[in-house]
């Protein structure tokens, strides 16, 4: 699909998007895993780009979740030096399409080297007034949500906050997504129907997009393909069609 085919009146604040597939690609194309997450950094290069050109404000993108830490030690290292990789070579790029770079998760819990890395890169791209792209890394949503009840907890304790204080406003202010909007559209590529513990307070409402598509070959007709198909639905919140048309 082409930018040109969207409304462009009613395109999604926030796309989320859960990058599966590398490792299929890979084994799809002979070779190790690691070459297929290599080519994943195209993908994000073209929906960056793409989500920039056609209006989206804030793009989250699932890079390495808590539950990644589990897989073979030497696939992790190389997921490390690769963002490390990514993140330098394309903040010029970011910062000429005005790009916003953010990050999200346990940060603290990376290696020294990407904290670093990632920190100059949102240091550098901070003034930027574009798409806000924002890496979730060694991010998971229970784990956010715990975050958020743990810092709650803390205030209670101090007596800075009282129970009737605690509404839906208050605690998503705790999360780490805090001044950003809920995503309205949630993509998956490779064919899986799962959330995989991403942003589970976010996407209560979110629209679900899923696509057989692997991600080292998604690019930004396909993340067109998923606002169009966006654009079709009617979100109606729990209430009736006939309420929403009206
Ligand atoms: C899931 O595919 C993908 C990941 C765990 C890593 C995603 C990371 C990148 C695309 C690297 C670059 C990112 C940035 C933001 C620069 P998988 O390995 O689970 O694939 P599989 O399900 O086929 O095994």
């Amino acid at each position: 699909m082409i930018l040109d085919e969207l409304k462009k009146n009613y395109i999604p604040r926030h796309v989320a998007v859960i990058m599966d597939g590398n490792g299929r690609w890979a084994e799809l194309h002979g070779n190790d895993r690691i070459f297929g997450h290599t080519q994943g950094v195209d993908a994000v290069r073209s929906v960056v780009e793409g989500a920039g050109e056609s209006g989206v404000e804030y793009l989250t993108l699932y890079a390495f979740s808590t539950e990644n830490w589990d897989r073979p030690k030497d696939e992790v290292n190389a997921l490390m030096s690769l963002l490390v990789h990514a993140i330098v070579q394309e903040t010029d790029n970011l910062n000429e399409k005005n790009v916003k770079m953010l990050a999200i998760g346990n940060l603290a819990s990376l290696p020294p080297d990407v904290q670093l890395k990632l920190s100059e890169a949102v240091q550098s791209t901070s003034s930027n007034t574009g798409l806000n792209l924002i890496l979730a890394l060694s991010y998971s949503g229970r784990w956010e949500i715990l975050e958020a009840v743990k810092k709650i907890v803390c205030k209670a304790k101090n007596g800075e906050v009282s129970e009737n204080q605690i509404n839906e406003n208050m605690f998503a202010s705790h999360l780490s997504t805090v001044g950003i909007p809920d995503p309205e559209l949630l993509i998956r590529t490779s064919g899986e129907y799962r959330i995989s513990n991403f942003l589970l307070w976010q996407i209560a409402y979110s629209e679900f997009y899923f696509t057989p598509i692997l991600w080292p070959d998604f690019r930004k007709e396909n993340l067109f393909e998923a606002i169009g198909d966006f654009q079709r639905r009617e979100r109606r919140f729990g209430k009736t069609s006939e309420q929403i048309r009206s």
